[in-house]
């Protein structure tokens, strides 16, 4: 069983995109600039954005943290945005979700111009993605995808079986693991909360992608030897044996699956740590686009 070493791979990612960072800079380039836009103060969104300029940061890149009261109002919210379409030293920005409950996702993420996009979460950036065109990848499913290519862990004709259909993983990666390329061309099946008889399909997987936010739900039972297994689940549960008084546990129960794979995300350290370097490969392609 290999473990999969997002953290080790996240380092070397940013290293290479550090190296670029000092290239534009000898050539007398603007460094990409990525602005994280913060609404409310959820524990969660707070621990993420932080790590998001920390990222910029280290590797060189301009960010920006715009943070907001829980309060403020929608249309308040759509005036910022529309600021960050227009500003130009601005290449991307995200808006952290989730959005306070009076503030509309849909609306927020529809006004966001499609160029400055680095979360990839914008209908004209999802569908350049399912018809194959050039554009900024979702963060999640382009992380796990640069895993499984830096494993060169084989994926032609291989069954894949994707739990969860959100947006922002479940149903992109389908389609990324479902494209003709090279780190991809699979056969894919999608299964959420509505699948019947679900151990039936993951017995199938070659590749399973677990990303449906229910604490240790694959067990060992549901997998065949010599699966691969990436786990998109983060969830903090209590414990006494750490000194925050908590520990962080995946959608996989790691204990009794591990032994059955031939490679592994752990959580923490597995998938977490690649999305934050999807952002930051997506605002230097934001910033060379212009
Ligand atoms: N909330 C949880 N994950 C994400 C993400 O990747 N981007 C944004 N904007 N919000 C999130």
């Amino acid at each position: 069983m290999v473990l999969i070493d997002g953290k080790k791979i996240s380092a070397e990612v940013k290293q290479e995109l550090a190296e670029k960072v000092l290239k534009i800079k000898e050539n007398g380039g603007k460094v990409p600039h990525l602005v994280a836009v913060l609404v409310g103060n959820d524990p969660a969104s707070e621990t993420y954005v932080a790590a998001k300029v920390k990222a910029c940061n280290e590797i060189g890149f301009k960010s920006t943290e715009m943070r907001y009261s829980a309060d403020m109002t929608e249309n308040e919210l759509l005036e910022v945005v529309k600021s960050l379409n227009e500003d130009d030293d601005v290449d991307g920005y995200i808006v952290q979700l989730p959005l306070p409950k009076h503030i509309s996702d849909e609306k927020i993420l529809m006004a966001i111009d499609p160029d400055k996009d680095v979360d990839g979460f914008h209908p004209c950036n999802l569908g350049k993605m399912v018809v194959g065109m050039p554009t900024y990848l979702p963060a999640t499913p382009a992380g796990i995808v640069e895993l499984l290519k830096r494993y060169k862990i084989e994926t032609k004709g291989k069954h894949c079986v994707v739990i969860g259909r959100s947006n922002i993983v479940g149903t992109p990666m389908s389609i990324l693991m479902s494209r003709k390329s090279e780190y991809a061309d699979c056969t894919v099946t999608l299964c959420h909360s509505r699948t019947k008889n679900i151990k039936d399909f993951t017995l199938q997987a070659d590749i399973l992608v677990v990303a449906l936010g229910v604490p240790h739900f694959l067990t060992a039972d549901m997998v065949k030897d010599d699966v691969v297994v990436v786990d998109v689940g983060i969830h903090r549960i209590a414990s006494d044996k750490t000194k925050s008084g908590f520990r962080l546990i995946g959608d996989v129960d790691f204990e009794s699956v591990a032994p059955k794979c031939s490679y592994i995300t752990p959580v923490p350290g597995g998938v977490g740590p690649m999305t934050i370097v999807s952002l930051l490969q997506n605002t230097l392609l934001a910033s060379e686009r212009k």
